[in-house]
């Protein structure tokens, strides 16, 4: 697994434009249930509300040498699961950054108190992230959605 060294801070608007590039590039959109861009009027009034304190769910920018290298979430879905979102800049896949965020991200939300289930919601065509949650320890629930799979942790 890569370094763990990374300079870890809230997001913050600053981040606004990253997250839609890397949202919106071709590979996540493939693996998206609508496969529809997101408008940036639409990302930024998400953006915007997402950044407003909710029940303390991290919402998290991991950087090394100044370099962004990927966010990671939670938020709440309307049954109240805990769901994790992870995202790595496409300039950094594929090169054990995600297993490693992933799992300073898990450190860090269990640190602060957070036991509750954390679920992750998978395109069934999506072999990178499918790979890294099995590799982390996440557990595939056979109640799947159609199109995807869930997986939780622990
Ligand atoms: C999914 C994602 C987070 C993985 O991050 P990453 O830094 O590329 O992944 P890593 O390099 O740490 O590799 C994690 C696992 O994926 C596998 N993997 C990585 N890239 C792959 C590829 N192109 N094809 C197949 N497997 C791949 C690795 O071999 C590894 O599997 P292993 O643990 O069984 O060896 C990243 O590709 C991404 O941001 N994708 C777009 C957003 C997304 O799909 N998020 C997940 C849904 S929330």
């Amino acid at each position: 697994m890569k370094s763990t060294a990374f300079q870890v801070r809230a997001v913050s608007v600053l981040d606004s434009q990253n997250l839609l590039d890397w949202r919106n590039h071709p590979d996540v959109l493939r693996h998206q249930l609508t496969q529809r861009a997101i408008h940036p009027f639409e990302h930024e009034r998400w953006l915007s509300e997402r950044l407003q304190p909710k029940g303390h769910l991290p919402f998290l920018a991991y950087e090394e040498n100044g370099s962004v290298i990927g966010y990671v979430r939670l938020d709440f879905a309307t049954n109240r699961e805990q769901v994790i979102s992870i995202l790595i800049s496409p300039s950094f896949r594929g090169q054990g950054y995600g297993a490693a965020i992933l799992h300073s991200f898990l450190l860090h939300v269990r640190s602060i108190g957070n036991l509750e289930p954390i679920f992750a919601y998978v395109h069934n065509d999506n072999i990178p992230s499918q790979r890294l949650f099995r590799s982390s320890n996440f557990k595939e629930d056979k109640s799947e959605r159609s199109e995807m799979k869930r997986f939780v942790y622990p």
